[in-house]
């Protein structure tokens, strides 16, 4: 026999020199589910491990956090006043500007801060964009989006993440934000965004599910590859600085055809239902987290990802599972 494949596998040394994929902890973003109030920490059901914070408790998380390593966080404004034109999304005393200010005045720029764009927990019915007769509105979405945006670039953050899926709103974000000197605000793209059951805890924990019908005229159907590509072309032509593939396990063959065809870095959100699948089934004794969660990680990595959004990502430090 000529070919032994087994040779390199006959000890962790050898494993570790040809290991094709490495992770690292600069390739995490951990997200939070901020709230109005002060003293809250309140503990997601359908996501064990995972509480929505008011700001003071946020800014304590968060130190807590920096401590381990975790320094890129995604954050999601939870439970503001809703209106039909959702115009608490660009409230400039929201709670996520709140936040943004708070973090950034105790801890700087050792912190670098996203933030979520969408109006599906700032609308009455839910949607990501505003309904007219029962339709999500593509072009009037695009206004209020990008004044989201452009708040939130106010207060401080870092780079916007628009996860509404209308068409055009990289370009509106980008004139917007640049009308404005956020010229050097990037922009994540959720560019191929599937309309997905694995949003189902994340709903609950952000308060943004819709009341009336689903996303599926602005989010993708799971059945469709190649549309992903012209959604990543289209964001990338506009001006995104990343684009992102959610959900990533169950669509780890988009991740790699996205990344084959940009060359900008290619973001992937690990969403709520895979991690609640994790955690559910590991704290019934039926898997090991560990073992579970890191390959999943490898996976993503291995798929094309540059960047993992994941839940895991305070467990993966806290543990020292890298
Ligand atoms: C808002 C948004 C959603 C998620 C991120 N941003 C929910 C949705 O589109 O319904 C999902 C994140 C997760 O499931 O962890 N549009
Ligand atoms: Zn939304």
């Amino acid at each position: 026999m000529i070919h032994r494949p087994r040779r390199l596998r006959k000890n962790p040394i050898i494993r570790e020199l040809i290991a094709e994929t490495r992770l690292s902890k600069d390739m995490f973003i951990y997200p939070y589910f901020v709230v109005k109030g002060k003293g809250i920490i309140q503990p997601i059901d359908a996501m064990p491990g995972i509480s929505r914070f008011s700001v003071d408790e946020l800014v304590k998380d968060v130190e807590r956090g920096l401590k381990l390593g975790v320094n890129k966080i995604l954050l999601f404004g939870v439970g503001e006043d809703k209106f039909e034109d959702a115009h608490s999304s660009y409230d400039k005393n929201s709670v996520i500007s709140d936040a943004i200010i708070q973090l950034k005045k105790n801890f700087g720029d050792s912190l670098y801060i996203c933030t979520d764009v969408c109006l599906c927990a700032y609308t009455t019915h839910g949607h990501c964009g505003i309904l007219h007769d029962d339709y999500v509105d593509n072009d009037s979405s695009l206004e209020i989006l990008a004044k989201m945006a452009l708040s939130h670039a106010r207060a401080g953050a870092d780079m916007v993440a628009p996860s509404d899926m209308m068409d055009g709103r990289i370009a509106a974000m980008r004139k917007m934000l640049d009308e404005n000197n956020f010229v050097n605000t990037p922009i994540m793209s959720y560019a191929t965004k599937y309309a997905s059951a694995y949003y189902g805890p994340f709903r609950e924990a952000a308060d943004s599910a819709p009341g009336k019908g689903d996303r599926k005229s602005y989010q993708m159907d799971f059945r469709n590859l190649n549309e992903s590509l012209r959604e990543a072309k289209l964001d990338e032509a506009e001006g995104a600085d990343i684009v992102m593939v959610k959900p990533a396990l169950a669509y780890l063959d988009v991740i790699r055809a996205v990344r084959e065809n940009t060359h900008l870095p290619v973001a992937c959100y690990n969403v709520s239902a895979e991690y609640t699948m994790v955690k559910v089934a590991a704290q019934a004794n039926f898997i090991d987290e560990q073992k579970i969660v890191m390959e999943n990680m490898y996976a993503f990595t291995r798929a094309g990802a540059n960047i993992i959004i994941s839940y895991h990502v305070r467990d993966i430090l806290k543990n020292n599972w890298l």
